[in-house]
């Protein structure tokens, strides 16, 4: 399904907000993520740092969670803000727990400043392990 601009400007407004509420003290770079439902819904995350750093969680992946959590599986998009001075992808965490969920999936990367990048999980992970493997 394409993704309007409507729609990604909805997710962006959406993902920008939720990154107000990341808790970020250690490395300062507050993420916010907005998946895009099959039912039309945006569901929310942001990072959330540990002071073992190991246990932080990136935002992505709390929006994964959040969804999961409401019995929702099924995505459409992902939009991710960063404050960087470049748009900056999923890590390969993220990607791979995405994959869990999605066969496929438009994202856009995109920076406070505006700066946007369009690219397909199946872009940021070909070849991947997943259920049907095994
Ligand atoms: N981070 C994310 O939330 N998502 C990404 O795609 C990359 C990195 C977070 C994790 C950590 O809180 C901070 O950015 C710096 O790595």
């Amino acid at each position: 399904m394409a993704v309007s601009e409507e729609t990604w400007t909805r997710l962006i407004d959406a993902a920008l907000a939720a990154s107000r509420n990341a808790h970020a003290p250690y490395s300062g770079f507050h993420v916010g993520a907005a998946l895009l439902t099959t039912d039309d819904e945006i569901i929310v995350g942001c990072n959330v740092e540990n002071a073992t750093f190991g246990a932080t969680v990136c935002a992505e992946r709390t929006a994964l969670g959040t969804a999961v959590v409401r019995g929702i599986h099924d995505f459409v998009a992902l939009a991710v803000i960063t404050p960087a001075d470049h748009p900056v992808a999923p890590c390969g965490i993220c990607r791979q727990v995405l994959a869990e969920f999605c066969d496929d999936l438009p994202i856009l990367m995109v920076t406070e400043s505006g700066q946007r990048l369009h690219v397909t999980l199946e872009e940021l992970l070909p070849h991947r392990f997943t259920s049907k493997d095994f």
